[in-house]
This record gives structure tokens, sequence and C-alpha cells, in this order.
């Protein structure tokens, strides 16, 4: 230990980081060191008062209340915060033109319905009817048959079935679907839209008094995997979104926005069992190689 081991404003951090002992492991011992040099260094420089700290206790505490099985209060401020993109993006870096990532947000819901090629994921049939249809490849174009893609998106009214159990159908907008011999996959589903993300917790109140909406820009999630490659957690986004450049969770990429056009042609809405104009995007997944 180094110095007296008595508290002193100037070196705050450095008495603190000195108390932790040699046989802990590298690793925490490190954090720990980071993490405490630059809280300390933030509180002096923000020079936060009694009051505001006891405030932001409060907010803390009021996080955790708030949290249960469904409701994860504290991965929705590492959302808004953008550290969970943040982490994300540094652990997910990939060669380009492989899919990139995104957040996964609170509403995956493992062992959805196995579907088959074609079938629509909309139980309550509401919203713009809309076809997703492309391919998924390796980074060198090669087809990966037997790939999965785990959908969900929300429905109509801008909430998931989980958010509503007695009003929609289970399992609504959701399923797992298999890429066949050439990598292809298509699947029926609604245009999505915009929708808020939880704000009745204090992570909306935290919005709110720094001015920001909740709006999260339309979008579907997926979760694209096969073996041996890496998994990719991952939107597409709808382009005329009027949120597409204020996503509060930061998970939009330009590489992730995809084309919606709108088609009235009669043989594909027959080909895809719609009974009018329907929505149509094309887009394919990229998978890496998973690294060793
Ligand atoms: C979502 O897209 O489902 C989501 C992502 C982050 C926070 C809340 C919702
Ligand atoms: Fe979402």
């Amino acid at each position: 230990m180094t110095g007296d081991g008595l508290f002193d404003i100037a070196r705050s951090a450095e008495v603190v980081n000195a108390r932790i002992d040699d046989s802990v492991s590298p690793r925490l011992a490190d954090v720990m060191r980071v993490v405490t040099r630059h809280a300390h260094a933030a509180i002096k420089e923000a020079a936060i008062t009694q009051d505001e700290w006891m405030a932001a206790i409060g907010f803390l505490t009021q996080t955790g209340h708030m949290s249960n099985d469904w409701r994860q209060e504290f991965v929705l401020l590492s959302d808004v915060l953008g550290i969970s993109m943040l982490v994300d993006g540094l652990n997910h870096q990939r060669p380009a033109g492989a899919t990139e990532n995104t957040v996964l947000g609170p509403f995956h819901v493992a062992n959805a319905p196995r579907r088959q090629l074609g079938d629509s994921i909309s139980a309550d049939n509401k919203g713009e009817p809309t076809l997703v249809i492309g391919r998924v490849t390796d980074t060198a174009g090669r087809p990966i048959a037997g790939a999965t893609l785990d959908v969900w998106q929300a429905n109509d009214d801008g909430f998931y079935d989980v958010q509503q159990p007695d009003a929609q159908p289970k399992w609504n907008l959701r399923g797992v679907f298999e890429t066949d011999a050439e990598g292809r996959y298509w699947f029926t589903s609604v245009k999505p839209r915009f929708y808020p993300i939880p704000d009745d917790g204090p992570v909306g109140t935290l919005l709110r008094a720094l001015g920001r909406h909740p709006f999260r820009p339309a979008h579907l999630h997926f979760i694209v995997g096969a073996p041996g490659y890496d998994e990719a957690v991952t939107h597409i986004f709808v382009p005329d979104c009027p949120y597409l450049h204020q996503d509060p969770v930061f998970g939009v990429k330009p590489s992730l926005i995809a084309d919606f056009q709108h088609t009235v042609d009669k043989a594909e809405q027959g080909q895809y069992g719609f009974s009018g104009p329907f929505w149509k995007v094309e887009w394919n997944f990229i998978l890496d190689g998973a690294r060793p």
C-alpha cells in the first residue's frame, strides 16, 4: 500500500485504489482502478454537491426498484446513455460488408415458434402487409444453408406482445426461420412503426429532464446465426421514419437502413399470399466466420 492510507481530496482515487489487495484478479483490479479514477475525476470536474449526490443515489435506487424479470431498467439506462452500443461496438468489430450488430433491447424472447419459409409472423393482422426476403451468406457471398433467423418486432400500436399479454396473441410478431439450400429466407409481416421505449420509470424521467424523447425509429429485430459463424444481433430500419436520426438508444447505423418498396404487382401479390399492395424489403445478412 502506498502513502499513509488516509483520505485526501487531491489523491482521492489513488488512496482508494491502493486498498485493492495484490491477490485479487488482475482484471478486476484493473477495471476497478479505472472506474474509480474516472468517477472521482467526474465528481471533481462537475463539483457535485451533497444534494446532487443524494439525488443520484435516489435515482439509482429507483432504477433498482423498477427492475424485475421483464423490466430491466439498468439495461435501459445503459441503452439511453449510449453505453450498450459502445460495449457492443467495441466487442463486435467485423470486416467491411459483414452485417453489423446493434442493440438487443429488452424484448427478445428465447424459443419463439419455428416457422416455415413464407409464413406470416403477424397474428393480429394489424398494419400494412410486408414481405421480408433475402439471403444469408458469408463474406465471400457464398450462401449459408440452414442459418437461423430469429425475428421480432412491435405491433402496429407500438407494443411488443410481452408488453400486452392480455391484448395480443401469444408470440405475435415473432418467429424463427431457417434458410433453404440456397441461403434464402422469406416471410410476411407488417411494416414496423416507431414506438416509445418504456418511459414510465426513472429512465423516462431522466430523458424528459434532458429534453429527450423516447421514440425508437421503426425497425425489425433479428438474431441471425449459423454454426461456425459470428452471430449477428441486428435490426432492419425503415428509411422514412421521422425518428431515424434521433434513436434514444443510438442503435441506427447507416448499413442497417433498408429500402421498403411499395409493390402493386398482382403476380407477386399472389405469389406471396397478399390480397392487395404490400411493402417489400429485400435484405441480405452477411455473417463473418467465427473468430478462434
Ligand atoms: C427495442 O428495440 O426493443 C429496445 C431497445 C432498447 C431499449 C428499449 C427497447
Ligand atoms: Fe425494438
